[in-house]
């Protein structure tokens, strides 16, 4: 197993779980031989990463060793190095990849948003959204999930989060959600780049409301300020909104399918869950501990340490992954079965910890309910399409070929329309 590359061999993709395996039986920090990757498979040692941002830099959160960093490490504390080549690395105008102070800057502009008023306006509107996506096609009794309803909702909750108007919502649905559409918009093969439709419509909207404020969120994001009362640049506020389609659509799009994927393969809990819909939010957290959607992310050691006892020099990649602390035996009892009635499932951490962990998990948690509920209660008897899945009793699924994420490329379903 070791002589495999986890980087770049498509052999993990269906499973990743035997090799994360196989390193913990090395120990719960691992330095891999392909890449000198060191891999964390701790449950403890994951949060540890988790929760020193002065030791562990994100500059190398989403790629990891690739692409190679654009300097060659040296010495025990490499900080004036990694501030030196930051803006050579991949995505490092994003949040994600940035670290304190500016990372706290960056967030804080979040802040305005996320607030509960924000959040229950929007659940409001995610009940609607739900059964206007179902109503295009229930009454078919079969779709391909992910295009049908994952990928639209998800976007959309996102959308209303921050304040597109509802008019709009058929063009962004045209330009991010729709794999057909991208780059043959209207048959006339014209590509759409999602970034460059984003920049577009979010510069004109903040420009819009600057000029002319409105009551609606997108004007407090315009006018949003940082904590010491400067206004951010409008490509500041417009990186912002761009980001969050980029970091919460695919994401909660695959914890759809995964939860759709496991309600198929067990009928018996699909209709418990049907029975009692209070159920669903354990049923969330518990899919997101076995299948989550954020796999592995990155930090560049910035000093000399260790970690577990593992010396790590200053410049080391390091991966931490939910998907593997989230099934360590030390933590989760018996962790590859799918338990309803699991004590600690919320100790789960699919959404990260510490100063990047997740602001948009309590979006994707309402997202999941309020799905299921309204999924469980107009489809019953839903099972895959044997057309595509090869059988119902022996489905064969494909996943993304990610190293990154965790998600079904296309989920078949057949079901009965209620009513
Ligand atoms: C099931 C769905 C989701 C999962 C599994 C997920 C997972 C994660 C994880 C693991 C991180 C941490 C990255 C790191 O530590 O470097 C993260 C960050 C982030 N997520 Fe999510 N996410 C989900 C949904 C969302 C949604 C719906 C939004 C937006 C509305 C969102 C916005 C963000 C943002 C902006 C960050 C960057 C935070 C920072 O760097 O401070 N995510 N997410």
């Amino acid at each position: 197993m070791g002589a495999l590359d986890f980087f770049t061999n498509p052999v993990f993709v269906p499973d990743p779980q035997p090799y994360f395996e196989y390193l913990r039986s090395q120990g719960p920090v691992v330095k891999e031989p392909h890449h000198g990757v060191v891999a964390v498979t701790g449950y403890n040692e994951t949060l540890e990463v988790f929760k020193d941002a002065d030791l562990w830099s994100n500059c190398v959160a989403v790629g990891g060793p690739f692409p190679p960093l654009p300097f060659t490490p040296e010495g025990d504390d490499i900080d004036d190095l990694i501030d030196a080549h930051r803006t050579q690395m991949p995505l490092h105008e994003h949040m994600v990849a940035m670290d304190p102070p500016n990372h706290t800057r960056a967030r804080s502009l979040l802040s305005r948003l996320l607030t509960p008023s924000r959040l229950k306006a929007n659940q409001d509107f995610l009940w609607e959204l739900a059964d206007d996506q179902l109503d295009e096609f229930v009454g078919s009794g079969e779709c391909e999930f992910l295009t049908a309803y994952s990928k639209p909702f998800s976007l959309l909750a996102i959308a209303d989060l921050l304040g597109v108007p509802r008019e709009d919502h058929k063009e962004f649905r045209n330009a991010l959600a729709n794999p057909h559409l991208m780059g043959n918009i209207e048959g006339e093969g014209a590509a759409i780049n999602p970034l460059e439709f984003l920049d577009e419509k979010f510069s004109a909207y903040i420009d819009e409301r600057r000029a002319r404020p409105r009551e609606d969120v997108l004007s407090d994001l315009a006018n949003a300020t940082y904590p010491d009362g400067s206004q951010p640049a409008v490509t500041d506020v417009v990186r912002t909104a761009s980001f969050l389609f980029g970091a919460g659509q695919e994401t909660t799009a695959k914890l759809l399918g995964a939860a759709m994927r496991i309600l198929c393969d067990s009928p018996e809990l699909q209709q418990r869950l049907r029975d009692d819909p209070s159920l669903v939010p354990i049923f969330i957290e518990e899919t997101l501990r076995m299948e989550s959607p954020v796999k592995t992310e990155f930090r560049l050691a910035r000093k000399s340490t260790t970690l577990a006892g593992v010396d790590i020099p200053a410049g080391t990649t390091v991966m931490i992954s939910a998907a593997a602390a989230n099934r360590d035996p030390d933590k989760f009892e018996c962790p590859h079965e799918f338990r309803l009635d699991r004590a600690n499932v919320r100790e789960q951490i699919a959404f990260a910890r510490g100063v990047h962990s997740c602001p948009g998990a309590p979006l994707a948690r309402v997202e999941g309910r309020v799905s299921l509920e309204r999924i469980l209660a107009r489809m019953t008897d839903i099972r895959v399409d044997e057309r595509f899945h090869a059988s119902v009793d022996q489905p064969e699924y494909t996943y993304e070929p990610t190293y990154i994420l965790r998600g079904l490329t296309n989920l078949h379903l057949r079901f009965t329309p209620v009513g």
